[in-house]
């Protein structure tokens, strides 16, 4: 049975975190990375395993326990980590890779399951990325300078030289328009949907440095972070821990700026259509039925023995992320 996750910091203030004890170091020719910088920066520190291979407790600990990485509140890194688990992970041996599928998480379990790592197209990542471009251009992982590049545009152009809410509210609207002008395949559905909002909130609150943390991130500190997952010298996490609460009070400012409503293209450019389904920042709940019972079912339609109880194992983590909501759990295997 995979372990419990590890519970909330005690202490939650800011501090050093690249201290003498987790130098950068870049990663060997055999270690993975992925297209999560906030995951290859700690495992660039050595807060996770350098070679790239985890567990879902190990996240949670880099994140919020006594190795502290960024200050992540336990519920968000609950919510990230089960889903990534859940989807790209492999449930019999516990191990994830941050990166692309590799055989160091053990023996598959049987097809339909994936278990390819975090860079899986289309079950957690996604589409309309920040400095990650479309997997229908080719390369959905690597940081990309033509993106990076257009950051820093936005970033002069509306936050004044510096990466904020402003900066980031209409870079996430143009990365948007650019995938629904130039990819015929462009998909942004749940959870993808949701994730692409969260993704444009993290930077503001955990990249910033904790003693400043007035959510403007400096065009300097973006490139260490996104390109090289390095933190900044002498950088200090976050000051209070970033839960879901906090990063939907941002998300909700960026997606109503231009409510774009969740949709995918038809097989041509310019071809936007809506989901009336999907259910979006609008029921929350569904969008966790959903992700239970069709994204998570998809890949494990009808799991035995060990692999069954280790997925609902899972699954009661991954509800403990829902604890502030009043959603009911689901069970789509039996018990
Ligand atoms: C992107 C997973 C924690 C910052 C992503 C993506 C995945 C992911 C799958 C790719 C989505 C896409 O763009 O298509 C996770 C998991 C985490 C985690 C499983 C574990 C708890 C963090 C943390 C931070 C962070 C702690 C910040 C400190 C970001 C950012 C992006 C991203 C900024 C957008 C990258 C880009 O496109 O430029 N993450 N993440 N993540 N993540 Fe994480
Ligand atoms: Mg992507």
């Amino acid at each position: 049975k995979p372990p419990p996750p590890p519970g909330p910091l005690s202490d939650t203030s800011a501090k050093l975190v690249n201290d003498a004890a987790h130098p950068f170091q870049s990663p060997g020719n055999d270690d993975i990375r992925g297209l999560c910088p906030g995951l290859n920066t700690l495992a660039n520190h050595g807060y996770l395993p350098r070679q790239g291979i985890v567990t879902p407790a190990q996240i949670i600990n880099a994140y919020c326990l006594f190795i502290l990485g960024f200050n992540m509140g336990n519920d968000l890194a609950l919510r990230l980590a089960y889903t990534a688990i859940l989807v790209d992970g492999n449930p019999l041996t516990n191990l994830l890779s941050i990166g692309q599928k590799s055989a160091l998480t053990g023996p598959d379990p049987p097809k339909p399951a994936v278990v390819g790592g975090l860079d899986t197209h289309a079950l957690f990542e996604g589409d309309a990325s920040t400095t990650r471009a479309d997997a229908f251009f080719g390369d959905h992982h690597s940081f990309n300078e033509t993106q990076f590049d257009e950051l820093v545009e936005f970033s002069n152009k509306f936050g004044g030289g510096v990466l904020n809410l402003t900066a980031a509210t209409e870079f996430r609207f143009q990365r948007i328009q650019e995938s629904i002008a130039t990819n015929p395949n462009f998909s942004f559905v749940s959870p993808r949907y949701v994730g692409a909002y969260g993704e444009t909130a993290f930077p503001l609150l955990l990249f910033v440095d904790g003693r400043k943390a007035d959510r403007q991130l400096p065009l300097d500190h973006a490139r260490e972070f996104f390109q090289d997952g390095k933190m900044p010298d002498g950088f200090f996490r976050a000051n209070e821990s970033i839960t879901i609460a906090i990063v939907g009070g941002l998300v909700e400012e960026i997606f109503l700026a231009h409510p774009i409503q969740p949709g995918a293209n038809q097989g041509r450019i310019n071809s936007y259509t809506v989901d009336p389904n999907d259910p979006g920042f609008t029921d929350q709940c569904k969008g966790y039925t959903d992700f239970v019972n069709i994204t998570v079912k998809s890949l494990y339609p009808n799991p035995q023995g060990i692999l069954k109880d280790t997925l609902n194992t899972n699954l009661d983590y991954f509800f403990l992320s829902m604890k502030g909501t009043n959603c009911t759990q689901v069970f789509p295997f039996d018990q």
